[in-house]
């Protein structure tokens, strides 16, 4: 089985970027319990993380006939890129939606997500254990 973790944009300032909301986990500690987590049951995965919205989409289609499933933080971009829903439809990959922060308690242009249109499962407010959740999610989904 073959994971690949998507990071949307400013989720690589994860541990400097607004504390209250996304902890102080860094990027790259973050990038370490996904890979230790996969290890540990054997699946492979790739983490990636863009600020770009067209190299989003570009990682969408590559993961085409690669990519058993998805995981995917799309940042800002959850609430404005029709783009990146269109994308994560076009490969037709189980796609599980996380969120560090819990977004349904925040402002009102974070109540929009497009991607969620496209997704088997929207993860959100665990914290980087989100991510964990919906690793667990796609084992047990792809099994079925
Ligand atoms: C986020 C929530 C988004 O609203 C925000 O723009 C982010 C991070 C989260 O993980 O909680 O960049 O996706």
């Amino acid at each position: 089985m073959k994971i690949l973790v998507i990071n949307g944009p400013n989720l690589n300032m994860l541990g400097i970027r607004e504390p209250d909301h996304y902890g102080r986990e860094t990027y790259a500690d973050l990038v370490k319990k996904v890979e230790g987590y996969c290890a540990g049951r054997s699946i492979e995965c790739e983490c990636y993380q863009s600020n770009h919205e067209g190299c989003l989409v570009d990682k969408i289609q590559e993961a085409y006939g690669v990519f058993d499933g998805i995981v995917i933080n799309p940042g800002a971009y959850t609430h404005t890129s029709i783009a990146i829903l269109d994308a994560v439809k076009s490969v037709m990959i189980p796609t599980v939606e996380v969120h560090i922060s819990k977004v349904e308690e925040r402002e009102d242009f974070r109540q929009v997500s497009y991607i969620r249109l496209a997704a088997a499962k929207t993860i959100t407010g665990l914290g980087t254990d989100g991510y964990l959740r919906a690793i667990d999610f796609l084992i047990d989904y792809l099994k079925k």
